[in-house]
Formats: structure tokens, sequence, C-alpha cells
């Protein structure tokens, strides 16, 4: 039993990385019988997910979606916001239920919310059909803990770890759009932010790796790779090897894959040579997820962002500048603690300066543990929700700008499958990373095709496939 530990998360002292090759055989002891997995979060957890889903293939389960039919629940969780938390508790429940009927089941949660000191305690005290818990930093814990089966609780937590995992063999979902993780962890500490907590310190993965892993996928055809990474400016500082991201980006763009693009990125420490290495490269995708969350630079000092809002637009401005056809997104975070209105009349400034292709904007949720949570925070939940609703309209606008800019125009297009609202219509994204719905016939999933813009909506694009 390891249970998750803040202080042991907090500790960032510099340790050597260790390379564990996870790609071990089981025995298939559960042949025959289901899984059902539930993924919650970003990109990173459907990203692990994939993970998952190889162990259980090793361990001989077949996956199922009704969740009834299930030998063995997993819930991939969140924790980023409270009602991320609160959607798995409510799941929870219905799988608890379950439990009465079927003796067997095996329960587990991994991901966020496992790596949580506060959860795992409370699921300790109050949540004891729950089999099994273990973090992000040691997925590759989740087969053996299915084969040892012991009795109660099973808690594999690993708030610092130096491990990791290498040789995975993904599961992946797409046969056309691949993950390839590139680091883990982050050390930024942003005062909000629970990330540094429950994924532990950054690690990087050696180049070579990551380049054999890439020119695999492009051998197999793949269309698009997203390097993945909390903050992937700052991938291969904890290794002192003398290459970084730039160096990393150029060698996977090198490889030849059609789209490449990455995320997220910190304003902070974005290097010229990385913009210089997304404008010479055409397979490297103009386009960039790059969070402001305020644009007070009071608010700002208090989330430790470590930059100003001038800092910010010269950044990127500098990206506009030398990235032709860039489309930039952010994230926004409105009624962090002792926002006050001229703070955030300062967000609605640099959203009206900045114009962003689009936005995600959330209300400041507190996480247990982080340096936010012992700030007094007294503006009513009333005003933050009028202040998010004030901040969308603006997003919206520029976004329904953007967008309406492609009107008429043909845009190169990879078409990823049916579209899930209209069957007869398939869906794929611009190389500015905007979703359309397309027109066309079903042979060209899987392919980038031109399309001619007819409609533009905030969100989404409408067009018809042009005929080669
Ligand atoms: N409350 C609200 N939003 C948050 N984010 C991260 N932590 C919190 C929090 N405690 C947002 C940030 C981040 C995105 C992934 O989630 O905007 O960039
Ligand atoms: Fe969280 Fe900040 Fe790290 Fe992003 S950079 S994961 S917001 S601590």
């Amino acid at each position: 039993m390891k249970l998750p530990n803040y202080n042991e998360a907090k500790n960032r002292e510099k340790v050597d990385i260790k390379y564990l090759d996870v790609n071990i055989k089981y025995d298939e002891i559960y042949k025959g019988k289901k899984y059902f997995l539930r993924t919650y979060g970003c990109q990173m957890n459907v990203h692990d997910s994939e993970q998952i889903k190889r162990y259980m293939t090793m361990l001989g389960m077949e996956a199922t979606e009704t969740l009834e039919d299930a030998d063995v629940i997993v819930l991939n969780t969140c924790a980023i916001r409270e009602n991320a938390h609160e959607k798995v508790m409510g799941y929870l429940g219905r799988c608890k239920h379950l439990k009465k009927t079927k003796k067997d089941l095996i329960i587990a949660i991994t991901g966020c919310m496992a790596s949580q000191e506060d959860v795992a305690l409370d699921i300790m005290k109050n949540h004891k059909y729950v089999d099994i818990l273990v973090g992000t930093n040691n997925l590759y814990d989740l087969p053996k803990l299915l084969i040892e089966k012991k009795t109660g609780q099973n808690i594999e937590v690993y708030s610092n770890s130096d491990i990791v995992p290498e040789n995975v063999n993904y599961e992946r979902d797409s046969k056309i759009c691949a993950w390839v993780n590139i680091m883990y962890g982050c050390d930024k500490f942003c005062t909000y932010c629970i990330v540094p907590f429950t994924r532990g310190r950054e690690r990087s993965r050696k180049m070579e790796n990551i380049l054999e892993e890439c020119s695999h996928l492009v051998q197999n055809g793949y269309q698009e790779i997203t390097l993945l990474g909390q903050n992937v400016n700052a991938y291969g500082n904890d290794l002192n090897l003398g290459y970084d991201f730039a160096d990393l980006l150029e060698n996977v763009a090198k490889l030849g894959i059609p789209r490449l693009r990455f995320v997220t990125s910190h304003p902070w420490n974005f290097t010229d040579k990385m913009i210089d290495v997304i404008a010479k490269y055409d397979n490297i995708m103009p386009y960039i997820h790059l969070p402001i969350q305020s644009g007070s630079d009071a608010i700002l000092k208090k989330m430790n962002r470590r930059y100003t809002v001038e800092e910010y637009k010269e950044l990127f401005n500098k990206m506009k500048d030398r990235i032709p056809g860039v489309s930039i997104t952010t994230d926004i975070i409105v009624g962090f603690p002792g926002e006050t209105e001229e703070d955030f009349q300062k967000t609605l400034d640099i959203a009206e300066y900045c114009k962003y292709d689009g936005a995600y904007t959330f209300i400041y949720s507190e996480r247990k543990g982080t340096a936010s949570s012992f700030m007094k925070d007294d503006t009513p939940l009333k005003e933050k929700e009028e202040r998010l609703q004030r901040l969308n309209e603006v997003i919206n606008k520029y976004s329904r700008i953007n967008n309406e800019k492609l009107l008429g125009k043909e845009v190169p297009v990879l078409i990823l499958g049916e579209s899930e609202k209209d069957s007869t219509k398939l869906y794929g994204y611009t190389d500015t990373y905007k979703l359309v719905n397309v027109i066309g016939s079903k042979d060209l999933i899987g392919k980038i095709v031109n399309v001619k813009i007819e409609d533009a909506k905030s969100f989404s694009l409408d067009g018809t496939a042009v005929k080669e």
C-alpha cells in the first residue's frame, strides 16, 4: 500500500530519471472477462487510457461499452476542477450498486483523482467497495494489482516518481491521429493547479525513444502526431543532454509525418528558436495553444504565472508576425481569489486585444493543497458566473469572426470520421485546428482533402470536399 503524499510531491530535488520497460508479458488470467473503461479530463488522460487498454488486453480481457456487463470497471479520472470530481463520484455510485449482485466485480480508480491525498483518504474511509487505486505516475502497476487480487483495498500511488515508462505499446483509439508523450509531470506550480501534485515532477523521455515511436507511427500510415506534455517548453531541461523542445520538434518534423502538433505551451520560456522551427516546417501546424489565465498582472502574480501581460503580448505578436496564418487559442480562469472587477476588465481587454481563435474559459475551482486554496476568496459565485458569461461573449465573438474569414475559401482538412451529430456528414480539422463538418464520401476518412467552406459558426465550420 502506498498512499499519495503532497509533501513528497513538493520535493523537487534533482534525481536521475529511471526508464522502465513496461512491455511485460502477463498470463491471460482474465481471459473471457470484460472491462469497462471510462475516461475523464484532458488529452493526457485520454492517452493514458490507451495505456490502460493495452494492459487489459494483455491480461486477456475484452472491452465492453455496457457497464453492467463488466467484470472490471476502470475509471480514469480528472482532478482539475471540482465538477470533474463530482462527475466521478456520481458514477461511482452506479458502480457500487452493481457490486451488490456481482460480488466478483473489480472497481479501479486511476488517474489524477487517485493521486489526490484527500480523495485517497476519502475512498479508504467511505468507499470501501473500490478495490484498486493507482496513480498517474505508475499506471503500469495496474496489471500487477489485478493479478495479485489481494483482499481489501489496494492503493499504489507514487507522488514523487522518478520513473518514465518506455515501450508502452499503446492500444491507440485512432489509426489516423496519435498522441505521443514527450514528458511527464509539471514543475511550474501555478498556485491554482493540482497537476504538479497529481502528476509529479517534470520527467522527459529521451529524444531517441520519442523519435523511434514517431517513426513507427509514420511507417504505419498515421497522418498526425500530437506531442504531449503539461508544458512542452520545459522538455529536456531535466536531462541535460544538450537538446530542447525546438530540437525535438524539428527532428520529429523531419520524419515526414504529414501533420505535427503539440500541447501545451506555457508562455514563459517559449523561445524564439521554437517559433523559428514552427515557421520553418510546413508539416508543423500553424496552431498554438497559449494559456494566458488572466489579463491582470496582479492576478498573474498571485497565480505564479511568471509573465506579465506586456510580455505575453510581445510573445503573441511575435508568433503572429513570424508564423504565417497561425491560429492561437488560450485558457482563461475567472474569479481567482481576490480578482476585482477591475482585474476582470483587464481580462476582457486582453481577450479583445488578442482576438483569439478560441478559448477554454473556467470559473476558478479551489483544489485542496494548492497555494491558492489558502487565499481569501470573497467574490460571490453569482458574480463569477456573470464574469464568465461576459468573457464568453467576447471569446465567441472573435472565434466566429476568425471562422468567418475562411468563408468561400478552400482549406486542407484532415478527415477523421463520420460526424457524430449527422452521420451523412464527415468531420475533420483544418491545419489551424478548426473543426469542420464536411459533405463528402466516406473513402476520404484518413485523408487530407481540400474543403470549400460554406458556413461559419463560433465553434465549427461547414463545407464540401472539393473533387480533385
Ligand atoms: N480552477 C479553474 N480552472 C483551472 N485550470 C487549472 N486549474 C484550475 C482550477 N483550480 C484550468 C487552467 C488550465 C486548464 C487546463 O484548466 O486554465 O490551463
Ligand atoms: Fe498546472 Fe501551471 Fe503546470 Fe499548467 S503549467 S499544469 S496550469 S501548474
